[in-house]
């Protein structure tokens, strides 16, 4: 009889249901609202990176709609061969006027983006500084380049320095940071290290993924909102999560998007979006640029809710952005408040090791621009309760 080769993995999944961290996914079952039906059961939904309500905005779906109409529903090819369209193009130069540079290339996904463009510009000679919490298709880029990666304390701008300070003058070094930590919800520390970057000649290099839509004028993302722009090498932004649709760019100089076009891998070697993706992508630009007022709804709530959390006495971190942790320690602790919270109507993902430390485990919130308050206080009330119950609060 043959024996099993993947069996290990089983037992790999046995561990983490000991461990209590089992991940259930749970169903949505309609759209990416505010309050949603999850696993048939209506709740305040706090877990979706969907902060302005893009998802379902009328002029995205119209747009989506009417491109599938005209275009069809598929690209047909990789982008450099005959997967290039109209709409790809029209895309890239709203972005590009849109974050005030040269150029955008666009990637089917965020993490494509990372990866790819660290895996384009490095090579096995060369240094990455990275800070410690950094994104994981960060982390992925950097070891698919080869280069020599050098982490660094979060936001430890002296400890980033220091790094390049001994590193040889010859081979390239790139200092990449998020933009907004994913789940922290702090920012990165843009001005300091854009100015290390500069006394040591590296590449600077963010990932606005948490801050396109939400940061900066009309949603420009950190770079705008601590104007340092023409300091930044390498602009990553997502469409995936506030801009509510799919994808991730990286905004440059011509130079650079040209050599992205020619060396990074996912847009060699992977099928381009859909006409749908791409449209609605064009027509959220358009929101961002025509209607900020979405993006002052979504602050109002933030500061609302990251009150509400404090003031009931939970630890919410270094939180800056309308990420909002409720770090409680254990894994398993995280799990089954977030499973208690779902019970009672309010879906907040528990996250655990290894996507953040063993000893960080947390409920991870995200408040959006379309929760209303009475939504947003029901969640606090939920919260009160959950975490008196499981003596987290007092
Ligand atoms: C900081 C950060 N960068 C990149 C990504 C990847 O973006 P996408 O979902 O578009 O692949 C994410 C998404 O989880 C993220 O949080």
């Amino acid at each position: 009889m043959r024996t099993d080769p993947l069996a290990f993995l089983a037992t790999d999944l046995q561990s983490l249901r000991q461990q209590g961290l089992y991940r259930h996914l749970r169903i949505l079952d309609g759209e990416q609202k505010p309050k949603s039906s999850f696993d048939h059961r209506q709740v305040v939904n706090l877990s979706s990176n969907n902060y302005l309500g893009l998802t379902t905005h009328p002029r995205l779906r119209k747009a989506a709609l009417e491109a599938t109409e005209k275009l069809g529903v598929g690209s047909g090819s990789v982008r450099t061969i005959a997967g290039t369209m109209d709409i790809h193009m029209e895309l890239e130069r709203r972005l590009a006027a849109f974050k005030k540079t040269e150029a955008v290339v666009v990637f089917q996904s965020g993490f494509a983006a990372n990866a790819g463009t660290v895996a384009a510009v490095l090579s096995k000679d060369d240094f990455v500084i990275s800070d410690e919490l950094n994104h994981a298709s960060i982390i992925d880029g950097c070891r698919l380049s080869r280069a020599t990666i050098k982490v660094f304390p979060h936001k430890d701008v002296e400890a980033a320095r220091k790094i390049l300070r001994d590193l040889p003058a010859g081979p390239r070094k790139l200092l990449i940071t998020d933009g907004v930590f994913s789940m922290d919800g702090d920012l990165g520390a843009l001005p300091e290290l854009c100015a290390v970057a500069e006394e040591f000649g590296a590449i600077m290099m963010v990932d606005d993924a948490h801050a396109s839509g939400v940061f900066g004028k009309n949603g420009r993302g950190t770079i705008d909102h601590f104007e340092m722009h023409g300091r930044v090498d390498i602009q990553v932004g997502t469409l995936s999560k506030a801009v509510g649709v799919l994808g991730g760019y990286v905004a440059g100089t011509k130079t650079l998007i040209e050599f992205l076009y020619h060396r990074a891998r996912p847009f060699l070697f992977s099928t381009s979006h859909p006409p749908a993706v791409a449209a609605a992508c064009v027509a959220a630009v358009d929101v961002l640029e025509q209607e900020p007022e979405i993006i002052d709804r979504l602050w109002d709530n933030t500061r609302f809710f990251k009150a509400g959390l404090n003031a009931l006495g939970f630890n919410t971190g270094l939180s800056q952005s309308p990420i909002t942790p409720v770090i409680v320690g254990e894994g398993a602790l995280a799990m089954k408040l977030s499973d208690r919270l779902f019970d009672s109507g309010v879906f907040a993902q528990g996250i655990a090791f290894p996507t953040v430390a063993r000893d960080k485990a947390r409920v991870r919130t995200i408040v959006t621009a379309t929760h209303t308050r009475d939504e947003l206080q029901f969640a606090l009330d939920v919260f009160a309760k959950v975490g008196r119950e499981l003596g987290i609060i007092k």
